[in-house]
């Protein structure tokens, strides 16, 4: 493969990014595990904190799940046990992680308070027993916790050896029917409308006689009965989020009073359409979890599963990182997992490669989820560093120990993270997110065959072939940061956006819009006026009308004489003057019509994407095409091939069943790995 970086683009550039003040850039990346000293026999804490040490972990993580041992009644707290942990840890040079265990209150707690109980849409109540039982919108919940963490926050917020905190574990949206949700909805709905006829505005409950008189007669909406009014379900998904984050902020703040120099932070499951991500404004920086090997074939190749999705990790890091700047990932798999519907073995070299899948991102540590293999409970199938019999390493755990020598190896040839080449700088691309999009659409798809994120994966994964750095942003960062950025399916605008839009393709930003971008304003209506004509003047086109095929006999698009597939949306678009047409509609009474068009506008360009392809080829193409005449240096690496850089290193990821050669540029220090990098292989060169 003959590449872009030529010996004079590897002259670095710097650009000047704050960096973060918690982690020493120095350091690369820390490395940590977590440890439950309530499941294991005190006497052997010490041996486990010794073998930690022994095989370079630099931290460990505490009392995720301990309520029941932090406060076994209400009111009396013991501390004194997790005292001798952290002294322990501390023996052997172990930082400490400390979270609130706010996923498992006590079972007192659930006996004497049962309305601190989630309850489901369907009525059902959560019980006892399991975890995540406990509403967030129960302001005795929120309270019962808040007096647990300030007892905890006050004994460890000046202790040194805490280097920071983990709020709850793995917060969702809970989408909970507690009473107190209710009470809390009508609450959420006041303060955003103050007047009940503002509410019917903008719910169109003049439709099917929806009119409400007041609030209090507002219940939470089913979501699984047909047709329930989509603006109000809207409005229920911000309110639910709200939830999440009002917790963890309120947590965070709390924390704060007492923390003397810790950091805090939560573990997010990157599910981003869950649209709390990031909503916390408290926490210092946003964390993930992620596992790779769990029974789904996303990976390449007959035992792709084995190694797993090529940009799973890659999309977590290009989400979390830009929130704040930097991010970490406290829970990665080091084995076999227990909860999938197969829980195969990953293949050996994969937990090494996801870890340095995290390092590529930029990420500031990386955590094994867990030390030892559980000997009871839900997750006893589950790998840990050592296994049933505490004291051996498993192969995932050799490959733990492996990437912190090679971080320490790479520490002697540290250079300040934001050194990257120009080449790779120069593609930098922006793909502007807004969860809410999602949510609406899914209510009124128009084709069952509409995904959302599958949609923008399509133009993501093409980014990752060219060997792009990619950030989601969410609408308050600055567009002016990216040569070009992508807007893909955005419904829901307001014109205070689509200026800024104009605004940035003026100044000479390159936009690609995509098909169903705003149709409709924020609270999901259609505007009155023609349609989808908010976007007219910065697309350089008028929407005619849009088509929708049936699965099983796709429509032809063609660019440049290539056809390409399609059925879940196409729309049929009128070019303004001077606007080139890039694809046309080669079938159906409408064949020879633009589905893409691309204009110049101001200093910018305009790319206007109206169809959605069947695998993502036209997306590839039309990106490459603009990127050519952008003349911005773009790869052409192959899907599972991934490539990032920070900190002057260049890392190069092999996810495919094959060996791959990479093309390395005059000059360059191999520092991990050849050029020939196996299934599952890492590359690293300076
Ligand atoms: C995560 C969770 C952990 C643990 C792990 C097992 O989703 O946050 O607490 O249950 O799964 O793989």
């Amino acid at each position: 493969m003959k590449h872009l970086l030529t010996p004079l683009l590897l002259l670095f550039t710097v650009a000047t990014f704050a960096q973060t003040t918690w982690f020493n850039d120095k350091d690369l990346t820390l490395t940590g595990v977590y440890y439950y000293p309530e499941h294991w026999n005190e006497n052997q804490w010490e041996r486990d904190f010794k073998q930690m040490r022994d095989l370079g972990f630099e931290f460990t993580h505490f009392a995720e799940f301990a309520w029941a041992q932090l406060e076994p009644e209400e009111g009396k707290y013991d501390f004194d046990w997790l005292d001798r942990a952290v002294a322990l840890a501390a023996k052997y040079n172990l930082k400490v992680v400390m979270c609130t265990s706010t996923a498992t209150p006590p079972v007192w707690m659930s006996r004497k308070y049962p309305e601190i109980l989630v309850k489901y849409e369907d009525g059902t109540i959560r019980e006892h027993g399991a975890r995540q039982h406990a509403s967030f919108a129960s302001p005795l919940y929120r309270e019962l916790s808040f007096k647990m963490i300030e007892k905890l926050a006050q004994h460890y917020g000046n202790d040194k050896r805490i280097v920071g905190w983990q709020l709850d574990n793995e917060p969702e949206v809970q989408f909970d029917f507690n009473p107190a949700a209710e009470l809390g909805f009508r609450d959420f709905l006041r303060k955003k409308y103050s007047r009940i006829e503002e509410l019917n505005n903008a719910w169109g409950t003049t439709f099917w006689s929806q009119v409400y008189a007041s609030f209090d007669e507002i219940k939470l909406p089913r979501t699984k009965q047909l047709f329930m009014n989509h603006h109000q379900i809207l409005d229920y998904r911000r309110f639910a989020a709200s939830q999440t984050n009002d917790f963890l902020n309120e947590q965070a703040l709390l924390i704060k009073k007492y923390a003397r120099n810790q950091w805090i932070t939560t573990n997010y499951i990157p599910n981003y359409d869950e649209g709390h991500i990031g909503g916390s404004s408290a926490l210092d920086f946003q964390s993930y979890t992620r596992y790779m090997v769990y029974g789904d074939n996303e990976g390449i190749g007959r035992r792709g599963y084995r190694v797993g999705n090529p940009l799973r990790i890659a999309k977590a890091n290009d989400f979390f990182r830009p929130i704040q700047g930097t991010y970490g990932v406290m829970e990665l798999q080091p084995g076999q997992v227990n909860w999938g519907s197969i829980n195969p073995q990953p293949l050996p070299g994969a937990v090494r490669l996801w870890m340095w899948s995290v390092f590529a991102g930029g990420s500031d540590f990386v955590c094994a989820y867990r030390f030892r293999q559980p000997l009871y409970g839900t997750e006893q199938y589950h790998y840990g560093i050592v296994g049933t019999d505490g004291v051996t390493v498993t192969d995932g755990g050799r490959e733990y120990q492996q990437f912190i020598n090679e971080i320490k190896l790479l520490r002697k040839h540290y250079a300040p993270r934001e050194e990257k080449p120009a080449d790779y700088v120069a593609r930098k691309t922006a793909i502007l997110c807004n969860h809410e999009n999602a949510w609406s659409i899914d209510k009124q798809k128009q084709n069952r065959t509409w995904n959302t994120e599958q949609h923008i994966d399509k133009y993501y994964r093409s980014l990752k072939s060219f060997g792009a750095p990619v950030d989601f942003i969410t609408e308050d960062k600055e567009l002016n940061d990216y040569p070009v950025v992508i807007v893909p399916a955005y419904q829901l605008v307001d014109e205070a956006l689509v200026k800024r839009w104009e605004k940035y393709v003026e100044q000479g930003g390159n936009l690609v819009l995509t098909c169903r971008t705003g149709h409709k304003d924020r609270f999901g209506r259609l505007l009155e006026a023609p349609f989808r004509s908010v976007i007219d003047k910065v697309a350089c086109n008028k929407l005619d009308f849009f088509d929708l095929l049936l699965p099983h006999d796709p429509g032809m698009v063609q660019m440049n004489g290539k056809p390409y597939t399609w059925n879940t949306w196409g729309e049929i678009l009128i070019p303004a003057a001077g606007a080139e047409t890039w694809a046309t509609y080669q079938e159906e009474y409408y064949a020879g019509t633009p589905a893409i068009t691309f204009s110049k506008l101001g200093k910018g360009t305009v790319t206007y994407v109206g169809v959605d392809s069947s695998n993502g080829d036209l997306e590839a193409d039309v990106l490459k095409q603009l990127y050519a005449r952008l003349n911005i240096p773009v790869m052409n690496l192959p899907y599972g091939v991934t490539l990032e850089y920070r900190n002057g290193f260049c890392i190069v990821l092999n996810y495919s069943d094959k060996p791959y050669t990479f093309d390395l540029p005059t000059g360059a220090q191999v520092l991990i790995g050849k050029k020939e990098i196996p299934t599952a292989g890492v590359l690293v060169f300076k």
